[in-house]
């Protein structure tokens, strides 16, 4: 008989549209299968200060539609040091839980690895962040509904900078990843796309302003904001320089796209998720993390995906290109 009676629930790290379904999928799916279900406040913080509690049914009632996180969410620096996040385990035992689902990024899986190798307590992960950069799955919790957000600012955007004829930046978030604006870039019919992964882009940027059927016209230029040729104001002044004719504004679109209503893709692939994710830990899985590839479950091994890195897909990149 599996020996699993309390799952404890967090989100870490940078919040994500469809965490909260994701919370409300773990925690009906563990009531569903004769468990309890325990939230934990502020992530590992909380987990730390001991800011733990149940969870019926009826606290994740109305959730489904809402961002953010109702766990809350921060980024510890305490579980880095072992006194923390043995201060973290005695909470869990005097909680009586005995297995624990961690919804964030790379950052927060980093502790999660650490604290079920050091503990005996098995964790199961869940890809939140909007960054979609987690190897072993081809989509994070949030990526979705922040690329929507993207789009319909850049729809706005678009419409002032072709009344102007205005070449606009426009720098969205993905830390050291372009994921973000490679599928909004698509999405929006952005005329260049500048993300980390690609170098010499500035050049093929300044080639393509130049060329005749660019002139007297507007261009949106999306940018990930961990560009390494420079951050989006040196880059769109060096555009400037260069082509003093052209008009040339900036636009940071900063944590709008982190928040909002999720998608229906990220309220019913985090509601996969989280059903998957308990049933994972009744099936004596330790130690990894729910992903989905090519739209099926699977199981990756946590250590996996904090040591390795997921690759832009080339198909996208040349479709970016060729639409243009
Ligand atoms: O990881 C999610 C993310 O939104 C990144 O895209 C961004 O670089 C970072 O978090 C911002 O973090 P914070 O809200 O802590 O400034």
């Amino acid at each position: 008989m599996n020996k699993i009676k309390r799952i404890g629930i967090l989100t870490s790290g940078g919040d994500a549209p469809g965490m909260n379904a994701a919370i409300r999928a773990t925690t009906r799916a563990a009531i569903n299968n004769g468990l309890e279900a325990y939230g934990i406040m502020r992530g590992y913080e909380g987990m730390i200060d001991g800011e733990i509690r149940k969870l019926t049914s009826s606290d994740v009632s109305g959730i489904l539609q809402k961002g953010g996180t109702i766990l809350k969410t921060a980024r510890s620096q305490r579980f880095r040091e072992y006194e923390g996040r043995q201060k973290a385990y005695e909470n869990l035992k005097s909680n009586n839980i005995d297995a624990l689902v961690v919804i964030g990024g790379d950052g927060s899986f980093k502790g999660a690895t650490q604290f079920s190798h050091e503990f005996d307590i098995p964790v199961v992960g869940m890809p939140g962040t909007i960054d979609n950069d987690m190897y072993g799955t081809d989509y994070t919790i949030g990526f979705d509904t922040c690329c929507n957000t993207v789009m319909e600012a850049v729809d706005k955007i678009r419409d002032t900078a072709s009344s102007h004829n205005r070449i606009f930046f426009v720098e969205v978030m993905g830390r050291d990843a372009g994921f973000v604006a490679l599928r909004s870039g698509i999405a929006c019919g952005a005329e260049a796309t500048l993300i980390p992964e690609i170098t010499g882009q500035i050049d093929s940027l300044m080639q393509l302003l130049s060329s005749p059927e660019r002139q007297n016209r507007s261009s949106i230029i999306l940018i990930a904001e961990g560009h390494t040729e420079g951050n989006t104001f040196e880059i769109a002044e060096r555009v400037r320089q260069a082509f003093p004719h052209l008009d040339v504004r900036v636009t940071i679109l900063g944590h709008i796209q982190r928040g909002g209503s999720p998608t229906s893709y990220d309220r019913v692939a985090a509601s996969q998720m989280g059903v998957a994710a308990v049933e994972a830990l009744l099936d004596d899985q330790k130690s990894i993390m729910i992903g989905l590839q090519n739209g099926e479950i699977v199981h990756v091994p946590m250590n996996k995906t904090v040591k390795l890195g997921k690759d832009v897909s080339q198909a996208m990149l040349d479709m970016a290109r060729i639409l243009v």
